[in-house]
């Protein structure tokens, strides 16, 4: 094992021994091999370079409490990376293809597997970049995949605490019909300027639909989630708990969020996943991000400075969320019976 300070760390990376790649040329994908050599040799001209050609994903690997090496869902996110490739007009990669190459870049990064019980994990990037030179618009017809792995701690720090929230209405991140669905590095870019300007003041953006700039979309790099409790007449002693998610066709289906929304049904809560305008977080008893980097994030506050209001959701995490967080986090570290096939044990 590295001589790393696991519990310490943040999300950043942390340079791995071996990254994995494979190339698409003359129309065949070639086989994924492992290399420690961290640079590209890329031509100026590249479509990635020249036309933003590029699609990426993010996953992890858990180090259970049995000592055995769990990834989570990865078939989910080789589906969404296919979706991703279609929509920037790239090779998707063979889903067989993707798999190989996590576990490649597993076994030959053993080492930087975090322990258990230190919240870390091992994070892994799979990147697709078109690399036939180009000046003409137009999309490439070669392509490499790379998966670069980084053991990382929690994404924003400190275990499960709250994150507060600034809502955005002068950045459009992605368009209604555009490729907020995908998970392609230019949507990232085009929320910069709105996403560093929340952080200069200690919070993170939530951005609201392009069109009407009314209904809640998602955070930077996380879907939304609000919780709402509702007292039902012929139920007396009962609230109905209600897990809210917005539907929007400029997010990013969050694989994180389908889980969750699997364990709050198993819990009884009603699911809904619909347009939410912002007013309605008044209604809410709990909120959060959630995705793979940050799991579920309990958000404190939203602030609305335009508007002059502020939403607030205490200072704790939510019984709720708590429980939902709990529940994803037994099963991804093996500690609960994983009923669904979510995980696949790739290593000993
Ligand atoms: N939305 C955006 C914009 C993201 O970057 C991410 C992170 O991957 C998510 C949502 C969450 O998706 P997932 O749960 O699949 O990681
Ligand atoms: C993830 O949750 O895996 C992400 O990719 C989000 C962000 C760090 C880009």
């Amino acid at each position: 094992m590295k001589d790393i300070n696991w519990s310490t760390l943040g999300f950043h990376y942390t340079e791995p021994d071996y990254i994995v790649r494979a190339a698409y040329h003359d129309g065949a994908w070639q086989e994924p091999y492992a290399t420690r050599d961290k640079y590209l040799h890329l031509h100026v001209s590249a479509t990635c370079l020249q036309y933003g050609q590029e699609a990426f994903e993010g996953l992890k690997a858990f180090r259970g409490i049995d000592g055995k090496i769990r990834i989570f869902r990865w078939r989910e996110n080789a589906r969404r990376m296919a979706r991703s490739a279609e929509g920037l007009f790239m090779q998707p990669v063979p889903e067989e293809l993707f798999g190989r190459a996590i576990r490649l870049a597993l076994e030959k990064n053993l080492d930087f597997v975090p322990p258990y019980g230190t919240g870390s994990t091992l994070y892994f990037r799979p990147l697709l970049i078109g690399t036939t030179p180009r000046l003409g618009v137009g999309p490439g017809r070669d392509f490499e995949f790379v998966v670069i792995p980084s053991p990382i701690g929690p994404y924003y720090p400190g275990k499960f605490h709250c994150t507060s929230f600034i809502v955005n209405r002068y950045v459009d991140r992605a368009a209604p019909l555009g490729t907020g669905q995908f998970k392609v590095g230019g949507n990232y870019a085009a929320s910069f300027r709105a996403t560093e300007a929340a952080h200069a003041m200690g919070l993170d953006c939530l951005f609201l639909d392009s069109k009407y700039h009314r209904y809640i979309d998602e955070c930077s790099a996380a879907n939304f989630i609000g919780i709402k409790r509702s007292k039902v007449e012929s139920r007396k002693s009962k609230d109905v708990i209600e897990y809210l998610t917005p539907k929007s066709s400029a997010i990013l289906p969050s694989i994180t969020n389908d889980s969750l929304m699997t364990l709050a049904r198993e819990r009884g809560y009603k699911v809904t996943r619909r347009r939410i305008q912002l007013e309605e977080l008044a209604e809410m008893s709990e909120a959060a991000a959630c995705g793979t980097a940050c799991v579920i994030s309990p958000i404190d506050r939203v602030l609305d400075p335009e508007r002059n209001r502020t939403y607030t959701f205490g200072s704790e995490p939510g019984p709720v969320l708590s429980e939902l967080y709990r529940a994803l986090r037994d099963i991804q570290f093996g500690r609960a019976e994983d009923k669904h096939g979510w995980t696949e044990i790739m290593s000993q």
